[in-house]
């Protein structure tokens, strides 16, 4: 499936986006080299999905432009895995029929995909979930079915928008180690969008800290920890470091008003 389009890098310059009258992002400089794992962290309603939407190519933004490999992003990106919050999956397909939807819309050997989406189900613990209806699934086994949609097409590109905001802390704990795990296999430019300081510090290369809205980019922080991390973070000096890094930001922005 690889192929020399496959993406290399995705530039985003000098992007905003109002709605009506409103700003509600940007402007935001954006850079996501191939292979990279960043995070955007930032407060609600800062503009995260919207940057994500626009990265995605489903959004135009109002001023500023988005290039993925040089090229100007004109129209949705196709080799990209995209998972929201929700799950979305559709309530009368299986879950293998959910995840197995993109080999249908996009036209793919049937064959290949039912081996890759096996697979997929295997990595991410699902197995023996293949035939059951999403109600018959738990939030985090739905979220993981969500994922393996994303994944089945082996795209250059994974975008995920809070994906695992409505998980319980233990599930999200042991998410986060098993995206990291598919990470480090196959290496895809990923843009995680979160609100949590600990997932993003597990996961990350890199993260892009945001203020309060309209969100502009305040900060990046390499984050040099070894891989894969453990459940718990607080081992390492570094994680204080970065987490204490970025608390002081947000109470400088006035995300927090502790007194
Ligand atoms: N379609 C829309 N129409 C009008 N306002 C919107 C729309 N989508 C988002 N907004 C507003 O834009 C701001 C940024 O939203 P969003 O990108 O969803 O933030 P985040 O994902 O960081 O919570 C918020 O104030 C939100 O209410
Ligand atoms: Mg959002």
């Amino acid at each position: 499936m690889k192929h020399d389009s496959r993406c290399r890098s995705i530039v985003a310059s000098n992007v905003a986006k109002n709605y009506g009258d409103i700003l509600a992002l940007g402007p935001v400089n954006v850079k996501i080299d191939e292979g990279e794992f960043v995070s955007v962290l930032g407060p609600s309603g800062c503009g995260k999905s919207t940057l994500m939407l626009i990265i995605a190519g489903l959004l135009e933004p109002t001023v500023g432009f988005v290039e993925v490999n040089g090229k100007l992003l004109e129209s949705p990106m196709t080799d990209v895995g995209v998972v929201f919050q929700d799950h979305l999956l559709l309530e009368f397909r299986t879950a293998i029929q959910n995840v197995l939807l993109q080999q249908e819309v996009r036209g793919l050997d049937r064959k290949v995909s039912v081996q890759r989406a096996k697979e997929l189900f295997k990595t991410l613990g699902l197995t023996g979930a293949e035939e059951r209806y999403p109600r018959q699934l738990s939030g985090g086994m739905q979220q993981r079915v969500s994922i393996a949609r994303a994944l089945v097409h082996d795209p250059a590109v994974l975008l995920m928008d809070e994906p695992f905001g409505a998980l319980d802390i233990i599930s999200r704990t042991q998410m986060r180690h098993d995206l990291e795990r598919l990470w480090m296999e196959s290496r895809k430019s990923v843009v995680f969008i979160t609100h949590s300081i600990e997932e993003a510090i597990g996961l990350s290369d890199r993260i892009i800290v945001m203020s309060n809205s309209p969100g502009r980019i305040v900060e990046e922080i390499r984050i040099d920890l070894p891989r894969p991390r453990p459940a718990y973070l607080g081992k390492y000096p570094e994680f204080a470091k970065f987490a204490d890094e970025i608390y002081k930001t947000f109470e400088a922005l006035g995300v927090y008003h502790f007194k």
